[in-house]
């Protein structure tokens, strides 16, 4: 369904994906980790479209992609309900009825019949993501991309969070790629998992297969990433700029009553 092959990008400032190669079946459900910042929205981005690749190619056997992003993107003037009948006057032909009874079945679907008219920032974390999710899924995409479904969520919002995308995903039918830091969602999403790795020419995608390969997996990178250790051959670049540590060094509040 999804052939990613030898796709790079890169900004004017930075190199962020290096030849990153991946296949995904129909039915299938990939999850790739990454740590903060190392392109796993640049990726989704790139496979919907939004943003163009400097090399390589990602081919995707339908036109009909959903994408659930992170921060949700919910129209915030919009109450639960017309927040879906937004998307399906603008993606459908079908009559205010049908519209209506659809937008119904998907809000009782995730939990939100009882919310219909609310507005979003009167919905918590889990009921706006829930939210965010059905209106991607109300117009049936085949292929569907999560960009860090359960981030800010707490433990047992995020298991739901994960368990109705599967549910829904059996339901429709639909293949999937997620990304996200969360290990233990990736092990219970993916059908196949892979990690994002820096190297100086931007990030690489190293596959580890099924979940149960992962963690049997001998790559001390998928073991250090997995276990979550900040030693080993994974890298993390937390630094200052010299600017910045010389703003630091004049000011004076190291000897006042700043602390
Ligand atoms: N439109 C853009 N222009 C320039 N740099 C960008 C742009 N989008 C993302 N980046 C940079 O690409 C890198 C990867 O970003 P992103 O994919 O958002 O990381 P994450 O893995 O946290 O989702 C970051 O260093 C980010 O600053
Ligand atoms: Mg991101």
């Amino acid at each position: 369904m999804i052939h990613v092959t030898h796709l790079s990008k890169w900004f004017p400032n930075q190199p962020v994906l290096n030849r990153v190669s991946f296949s995904v079946d129909e039915g299938e459900s990939l999850v790739v980790l990454g740590q903060s910042g190392i392109g796993k929205s640049v990726l989704l981005k790139t496979l919907s479209r939004l943003i163009e690749p400097d090399e390589g190619f990602a081919e995707i056997r339908t036109r009909n992609i959903g994408i659930v992003f992170q921060k949700n993107a919910l129209f915030d003037s919009l109450s639960a309900y017309e927040n879906l009948d937004f998307v399906m006057r603008e993606r459908t032909r079908e009559t205010a009825p049908a519209r209506r009874n659809k937008i119904m079945n998907y809000l009782e679907w995730v939990g939100l019949a009882g919310s219909a008219h609310l507005m979003p920032n009167e919905l918590s974390g889990g009921m706006q993501k829930r939210l965010a999710i059905a209106r991607t899924l109300i117009v049936e995409p085949q292929v569907v991309l999560y960009d860090e479904p359960t981030a800010g969520l707490d433990p047992i919002t995020s298991r739901l969070i994960a368990e109705l995308i599967l549910r829904l995903k059996k339901e429709a039918g639909s293949t999937l790629v997620t990304v996200t830091s969360d290990v233990q969602r990736a092990f219970q999403l993916g059908t196949k998992v892979g990690i994002l790795v820096r190297t100086a020419l931007g990030a690489e995608l190293l596959m580890a297969g099924s979940p149960e390969e992962a963690r049997a997996s001998s790559d001390e990178r998928i073991q250090q990433f997995l276990k979550g250790a900040t030693r080993g051959p994974l890298t993390t670049k937390i630094t200052a700029s010299s600017e910045s540590r010389n703003n630091l060094a004049n000011k004076d509040f190291w000897d006042g009553d700043f602390f």
